[in-house]
């Protein structure tokens, strides 16, 4: 992986990420599709014409419905899914924590239950390394634990040091997996995750740590759980920093039009959220004039497209009134042009945001976006 830096403005950083899949432009905006799909009928050709760069998947789901390894078997998750691009897959860490049932957390892993059928499954860092392995993503994460909040500060000087620990595992079990004759990416990248709530010196001391071990990339999990928003950029302020300046930082999960503009003002450039596809499934759609909720009786005669001069496939075809009768009559089409109108909403965010940091002008971009999607519509 090669990762170069071609603009700075303030802390924003402008950057590509060579992969085996193709380039990404970062800052970068990642779109959720957890279990190799993205929800609201979406297609990988309906993907590539809104600009998406990278796709998201979930190594949970897929080991819990379908399975890595008849996934593997089927030549990985990318000939599976018909997408050729870069895919990121988290680790199960987070998802085992806020979806299966009753769970041990021990330090070879977590033993929990399946969220479709309840069956005892066992997940530490080596099968989590398997699965993403077997489906050949891309880029893996770590194995870590996303600690609850608020949780105390012995709990989670104890749970940082486990996620150091399983880390180490980490490493050693993609560098074997890789190694070997029949893996499907011989070339899987590894991102590490920083944890450590709102604590700021657990923060910092665990990116120290993690910074010493060379993956290829860094995240900062463990946000957009419950904190407040000033809460998470004091984090980010004090934790970035800290992080090599010199490879990719993901914001895990995050989040609102808002969130990301102020995070990449903090030197963040990957993202991924499920916001702009599960409120699009709800008829919640983004502009720069703040969010519309289109089932509103407001929009029962509105002609216009959801958003005047948008590009996607929704405004270019479509108006408020016919995707307000959509939506209202169930129709599938109605969430899924709402969910392609936001995930071109934010690509193409993501995309203004690269030509200001360019142009040397984020600050002033950043002022006026924000303006635009804090905005109360009316
Ligand atoms: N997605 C959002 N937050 C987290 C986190 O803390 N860890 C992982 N693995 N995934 C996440
Ligand atoms: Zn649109």
């Amino acid at each position: 992986m090669k990762y170069q830096i071609l603009a700075k403005d303030g802390r924003a950083k402008r950057a590509v990420v060579e992969t085996v899949h193709g380039t990404i432009q970062t800052p970068v905006f990642m779109n959720v599709g957890t279990v190799g799909a993205i929800k609201g009928a979406v297609s990988t050709d309906d993907l590539r014409g809104i600009g998406t760069q990278v796709e998201l998947s979930n190594t949970y789901h897929l080991h819990v419905r379908t399975g890595d390894k008849l996934i593997k078997e089927l030549g990985g998750l990318h000939k599976f899914m018909n997408w050729d691009r870069p895919i990121l897959t988290d680790s199960g860490g987070f998802q085992v924590f806020s979806l299966a049932g009753l769970r041990k957390i021990k330090e070879e892993g977590v033993y929990f239950n399946s969220h479709i059928d309840g069956h005892k499954i066992f997940m530490g860092p080596e099968e989590s390394m398997q699965i993403q392995s077997n489906l050949g993503s891309t880029i893996a994460m770590a194995f870590d634990e996303c600690a609850p909040h608020p949780c105390t500060r012995e709990y989670m000087e104890n749970s940082v040091a486990r996620t150091v620990r399983w880390l180490e595992r980490c490493k050693a079990e993609m560098a074997r997996l890789n190694s070997l004759p029949d893996t499907v990416n011989p070339h899987q990248l590894l991102f590490g995750i920083n944890q450590g709530g709102t604590f700021e010196d657990i923060r910092i001391a665990h990116a120290d740590t993690i910074s010493a071990m060379d993956c290829d990339g860094y995240a900062i999990g463990g946000l957009a759980v419950g904190e407040s928003h000033e809460e998470m950029y004091r984090i980010l302020d004090v934790t970035v920093p800290h992080l090599p300046e010199n490879k990719p930082t993901y914001l895990m999960g995050v989040g609102t039009p808002a969130n990301i503009l102020e995070s990449v003002d903090r030197g963040v450039d990957f993202f991924d959220c499920v916001y702009p596809t599960r409120n699009g499934r709800h008829g919640h759609v983004y502009t720069n004039h703040g969010k519309l909720n289109l089932f509103n009786e407001q929009f029962a005669k509105d002609m216009r497209p959801i958003e005047e001069g948008c590009q996607c496939p929704a405004c270019r075809s479509y108006s408020r009134a016919y995707i307000r009768h959509l939506l209202k009559a169930k129709e599938m089409l109605g969430m899924r042009l709402c969910v392609l109108h936001n995930l071109y909403f934010y690509n193409t965010m993501m995309t203004e945001i690269r030509e200001a940091i360019e142009n040397h002008s984020y600050a002033e971009y950043k002022a006026r976006k924000l303006e635009g999607v804090t905005g109360n519509y009316k």
